[in-house]
């Protein structure tokens, strides 16, 4: 069973992402980043969802902004606190520390073969890595949920994990790591709709239900912000990527991060022309460094999904 830590910023993606690690694999410890909300918010999310899943595992706060950029939130989709909808609970316990950073760096060098799942943006990974340089070939693996091979979600181009930091993005892109991308193109084919959110409530219980009218909440944002009832379930798919590699599809391809462009900033270049050099360099001789993942086994992917919040939903959460 894979042993894996998940950086985050919840979200309901987020928290459904939780919950599939933590019924699929071992999930070891949460480190959560400013993103969807700030960094408060989304600490006390990833708590929350904790709770109501009885997830007994340290959340460790991590870094509230961006390499370089200023903070980026997303209060028109999540709402202020990233948890816009239902009525919650009362926290029952705090984060562990708020040095997710150090906890990163230090639970990697304790253990070899972790899987890095990071479904917020990069900042908390980038800064490990730099400050030490030889955790990515220590890991398993990154599983990261951000960027696009396609269109982006804030910006034509620009997905929004990848754009809140797209320098932290290209420390992690460029670390040598095994790096797996589930960006827009792979978890659009994940949907949120309505049919999903009746199939969520049906499951009953409290955790359930919370993520249920989280995800309503989410689409009537969605509906009202872009003009469309329907969107992505990002974040699982990364972790699906791990505790069920055969439900994602994987091509090694070069993935470079614009930086500078006026319009493509926060782009994730996705280099998809079909000659190649090598098995492990591309078309110009640029060495492959993502496995990107192009194609969802949707239907697997939504039952898991499914069996993983009804088995860890609770009526007295
Ligand atoms: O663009 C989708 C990503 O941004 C997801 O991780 C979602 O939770 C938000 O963080
Ligand atoms: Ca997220």
């Amino acid at each position: 069973m894979a042993r894996i830590l998940v950086d985050c910023d919840p979200g309901h993606d987020d928290a459904v992402a939780l919950v599939t690690a933590a019924h699929y694999g071992e999930l070891v410890g949460i480190t959560t980043v400013g993103g969807n909300a700030p960094l408060a918010d989304v600490t006390s999310n990833a708590l929350l969802t904790c709770q109501l899943f009885d997830i007994q595992v340290d959340v460790h706060a991590g870094a509230d902004r961006p390499l370089v950029a200023p903070p980026r939130h997303a209060p028109e989709i999540h709402g202020v606190s990233g948890f816009a909808g239902p009525s919650l609970p009362a926290l029952e316990r705090g984060p562990a520390s708020s040095d997710g950073v150090d906890y990163l760096i230090d639970t990697i060098r304790s253990e070899e073969g972790l899987w890095l799942v990071p479904i917020g943006p990069l900042t908390n990974v980038a800064l490990a890595f730099r400050q030490a340089p030889d955790l990515p070939r220590r890991l398993a693996g990154v599983s990261f949920m951000g960027g696009s091979a396609t269109i982006g979600n804030h910006t034509p181009v620009a997905e929004f994990n990848v754009l809140v930091d797209p320098e932290a993005a290209a420390v992690v892109l460029a670390s040598g790591a095994h790096i797996q991308m589930a960006g827009l193109d792979l978890t659009h084919q994940f949907v949120i709709d309505d049919g999903l959110v009746a199939d969520i409530a049906t499951i009953g219980g409290t955790g359930a239900t919370v993520i249920s009218e989280l995800v309503v909440s989410y689409l009537d944002q969605v509906e009202q912000v872009r003009g469309l009832r329907k969107g992505g379930l990002h974040d699982p798919c990364a972790v699906l990527a791990v505790t069920h590699p055969e439900v994602i599809r994987h091509r090694l391809r070069r993935v470079d991060v614009e930086l500078t462009g006026t319009f493509t900033r926060g782009m994730t270049v996705v280099d998809r022309r079909p000659g190649r050099v090598s098995d492990t360099e591309g078309a110009d001789g640029q060495p492959l460094n993502v496995h990107h993942g192009h194609t969802l086994d949707h239907e697997t992917a939504r039952r898991l999904v499914l069996d993983a919040i009804a088995a860890r939903s609770r009526a007295d959460r």
